[in-house]
């Protein structure tokens, strides 16, 4: 067995790198950087389709005219929501207790399949564009230190020292045309669960953000007057239906971010901690995911067993917190998703959410074949069979050690 791994390899980088590439000012500067500051010998692009609506051959040219002798593009929409968002709605993952992860999801998904395109074209190493401040080359340097020891990660914007117009600047003299929307003070990432909005006038946590930074969710105002209810249908814990209409994965999540967005469900403004120990303020939209989320949850509660679900509540945290800090592919991370594919087999049937100006809220929930709800326990009429009296005995043994206590301490 052979760990991997001097940090930061700076010296004798690399011969063949594959960059993934997204067509942004950093990553395109990547590309002059590695040729030219750092004696790579051919850089090959890959651009990944995660859903986030751009369109990739510009994309994939703009490649070409910043230097790299391939630009290689792949859609993993339909990958990335049943392995990535799926698995993360049967968790109720949301970070902090709050944030569900639509950035975080992406990145163990892109590491692999940069390793399999390193693989197949021999490379002997892979880049990104992340700067040093970031979660992200976290989660892109451990998940390919996990399943590629040999292979170097180079990321360039971790050294190179450039200020944002330095890097602007330097990509002009290699070609690289200048962003359009350099006006935009925004760093924004973006994929079919969601967008991320950082930078600019956020970084004041007391600034509330204008609604230009929105683009997926409406702001409450503009929220059609009538509410809509939604019905969505669960099978083991996965979503499979919109208003009775069955959908595959990706149909279900677009509909569900255009039903949730709509009605202006799914903004958040957090601060949260970024693994490198930075506070940072984070403006998202995930009106899909969080949705589903939400629905998910409810079935839950009406199908699982008390002691289950609490013992789920705390390893969804542990979930989440994984995920969010780049140890997907680690060990922890496949004995509580043991767990978790343990608890959904009974999580079938339809919850109710009525949107409405902002807010999702569960109106209704059923599950005809796995519902622990009891009418005859619950009821408080005439078809109560619940014994009252035996409640009694229980309370004596119940509070048995409280009064053993009290009687000794109060
Ligand atoms: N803080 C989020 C995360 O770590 C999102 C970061 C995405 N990047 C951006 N430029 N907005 O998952």
């Amino acid at each position: 067995m052979a760990v991997s791994g001097t940090a930061g390899d700076g010296g004798g980088r690399a011969r063949k790198v594959v960059l993934a590439y997204s067509g942004g000012v950093d990553t395109s500067v990547c590309i002059p950087w590695l040729l030219r500051e750092w004696g790579v010998e051919e850089v090959i692009t890959f651009a990944a389709d995660l859903g986030q609506g751009d369109e990739l051959e510009p994309i994939r040219q703009k490649a070409l005219a910043a230097g790299a002798s391939q630009s290689l593009v792949a859609d993993l929409v339909d990958p990335f929501i049943r392995e990535f968002a799926f698995p993360a709605i049967q968790a109720n993952a949301l970070y902090e207790g709050r944030y569900p992860l639509s950035t975080a999801l992406a990145r163990p998904l892109i590491a692999r399949e940069l390793v399999a395109v390193a693989r197949r074209v021999g490379a002997d190493a892979v880049a990104h564009g992340c700067t040093g401040k970031g979660n992200d080359q976290v989660r892109f340097d451990v998940a390919i230190g996990a399943l590629a020891p040999d292979l170097k990660v180079l990321a360039p914007a971790r050294e190179w020292g450039m200020s944002r117009e330095e890097t602007i600047a330097y990509g002009e003299r290699h070609g690289i045309p200048v962003p359009v929307s350099k006006a935009s003070p925004y760093s924004i990432d973006l994929n079919l669960l969601g967008r991320s909005i950082e930078a600019g006038c956020l970084e004041d946590p007391m600034v509330e953000p204008p609604e230009e930074v929105y683009a997926l969710t409406r702001s409450v105002q503009d929220c059609p007057a009538e509410p809509q209810v939604v019905e969505l249908a669960f099978e083991g814990g996965l979503p499979v239906a919109l208003d009775g209409e069955r959908l595959d994965p990706v149909e279900l999540v677009r509909r569900a971010n255009s039903l949730a967005g709509v009605h202006g469900f799914g903004r958040l403004d957090m601060i949260e901690n970024r693994v490198v120990g930075i506070k940072s303020r984070e403006i998202y939209e995930t009106p899909g995911l969080l949705l589903l989320i939400r629905a998910h949850q409810e079935l839950e509660s009406l199908t699982l067993a008390p002691d289950v679900q609490r013992q789920k509540r705390q390893l969804e945290a542990s979930w989440a917190d994984l995920v969010y800090q780049g140890l997907w592919f680690g060990p922890l991370k496949e004995a509580l998703d043991a767990f978790i594919r343990a608890t959904q087999g009974c999580v079938n049937g339809t919850v109710r959410v009525k949107l409405h100006r902002g807010n999702a809220t569960v109106i209704g929930r059923q599950s005809t074949s796995d519902s622990l709800y009891v009418d005859a326990m619950a009821t408080y009429g005439a078809d109560d069979r619940f014994d009252h009296r035996a409640a009694e005995g229980f309370i004596y043994v119940w509070g048995l050690p409280t009064r053993t206590w009290s009687a000794r301490h109060r």
